[in-house]
């Protein structure tokens, strides 16, 4: 069976996650959610983050027992077999596809609109885009340590703009404290701004990319739950002070009109030049390692899905010389730049978001069904508690999420259901298909 290079450790592995999670969502998403949770999409964030948390500790115990990449695919498939495992695979696949296009559409955006505020047409935000895959596409060939380099860099870069930002803006609002901002907290009520959590969960995306690590790990065992946590804490306490001081300088109405919320705030509290141009680039850099990682793990899921010989074969060799697989980097890569045609970032992130939702909540039903045949190192206190909250709180975002979103996804589960009845049962039945799915833990 193939095997991927074991060279990461946890360091590492929590910089993977962070560059992952933090990138698009709480610069495009948090000023959009303001203007629909109003002040309460502080809460939004805490209920955004819950749902994170509770699943990545379900994740982080399946991972530390089964340590076969491929993350909530293979779970599923151990847990409710062949059909569901093929479906949550296709779901990841296309989470995996339509994150990388909707985050570098955001990078696009921003870059334009910034530096070339004349050149806002369809035709220049495809090339960029193009260009940008392309660049992260070859990191992700060349060499994995050097890709974990360049997005530990980048990381690095954007949690210190994300803490300048928090420490200018508390400053300012010592200064500039005005309740009336705050009021009233729920202007949409509960629902408003549990609608806001299922915008802002987007921001929190990224941690199940540490569990597709577990076969280049160190000691997955050890490492792969501790990074999910560290990750998915820092990220939480570093949003929640964002989205603080976003409402606390400026109203939540405005918040909810204009386009790049963080870098507005930036203006409001310094008009100097090159604050904000510190700011434009931290953004950039923040998306730009969320691109290089999403192919990063999205490749590993294609090479996971082609090696339980769902598609082709050829997908999960792993190149003499690069040692990444090379083929399914490039056909991920592909797609995405193909799916730039969309040219909707928002409707881009709401169907990822259902995708991310529905599979989450199936890895939380994995841990609930698979319990007693594993056997893990890091195991939850209270089971089945927390992958019961867990399946509770993705269900609860997944109903406030946007209509549009729940008819595309909804669509997308129906069209993977038929695919596997109409073509991939069948060659299954006819064992056409290799069983490495056999019940190892
Ligand atoms: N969490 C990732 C982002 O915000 C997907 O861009």
């Amino acid at each position: 069976m193939p095997k991927l290079k074991r060279e990461l450790n946890v360091f590492y592995l929590v910089m993977i996650g962070i560059a992952n999670i933090i990138g698009a969502g709480i610069f495009v998403v948090s000023g959009v959610a303001a203007g629909i949770a109003g002040p309460s999409v502080v809460i939004s964030f805490f209920i955004a983050s819950l749902a994170a948390l509770f699943t990545g500790l379900s994740l982080a115990e399946l991972s530390s027992a089964i340590t076969q990449t491929g993350e909530s695919y293979t779970y599923s498939r151990k847990a409710f077999g062949n059909s569901i495992g093929f479906v949550v695979g296709l779901i990841k696949m296309m989470n995996n596809v339509l994150s990388v296009t909707a985050v570098t559409m955001g990078f696009s955006i921003f870059l334009i609109s910034f530096f070339f505020p004349s050149l806002n047409s369809f035709i220049y935000l495809f090339t960029v885009s193009s260009l940008v895959i392309l660049l992260s596409t070859y990191l992700n060939i060349v060499d994995i340590s050097k890709m974990s380099k360049v997005a530990t860099f980048l990381t690095l870069v954007k949690i210190f703009a994300i803490s300048f930002f928090i420490t200018l803006g508390l400053f300012y609002v010592k200064d500039n404290f005005d309740p009336q901002k705050l009021q009233p907290v729920f202007p949409n009520g509960l629902s408003g701004t549990f609608h806001a959590a299922s915008m802002v969960f987007f921001a929190y995306i990224g941690f199940q990319v540490i569990a597709m690590a577990t076969e280049e790990a160190k000691n997955p065992k050890r490492d792969i739950p501790a990074a999910i946590l560290f990750s998915i804490f820092i990220c939480y306490v570093l949003y929640s002070l964002v989205a603080l001081v976003q409402v606390l300088v400026v109203d939540w109405q405005t918040l909810g009109k204009v386009e790049n919320s963080v870098l507005y705030v930036t203006q409001k509290i310094t008009d100097n030049y090159f604050v904000s141009l510190f700011m434009i680039f931290s953004i950039l850099s923040a998306m730009l390692s969320v691109i290089i990682t999403t192919i990063y793990s999205g490749s590993r899921l294609f090479f996971a899905f082609s090696r339980d010989g769902f598609i082709p074969k050829s997908l999960c060799e792993v190149d003499k010389k690069y040692k990444t697989p090379v083929k399914s980097i490039l056909l991920l890569s592909f797609m995405s730049i193909l799916c730039l045609f969309i040219n909707d970032i928002n409707l881009l992130i709401s169907i990822v978001s259902f995708g991310y939702l529905l599979t989450f909540l199936l890895t939380n039903l994995s841990l609930i069904k698979l319990k007693k045949k594993i056997k893990p190192k890091f195991e939850l206190p209270f089971h089945p508690w927390i992958p019961i909250l867990g399946a509770i709180s993705t269900i609860l975002l997944i109903i406030s999420l946007d209509n549009v979103a729940k008819i595309v996804g909804l669509a997308f589960v129906l069209l993977s259901f038929l695919i596997y009845f109409l073509f991939v049962k069948r060659k299954l039945d006819k064992n056409v298909f290799r069983s490495t799915h056999s019940q190892h833990f």
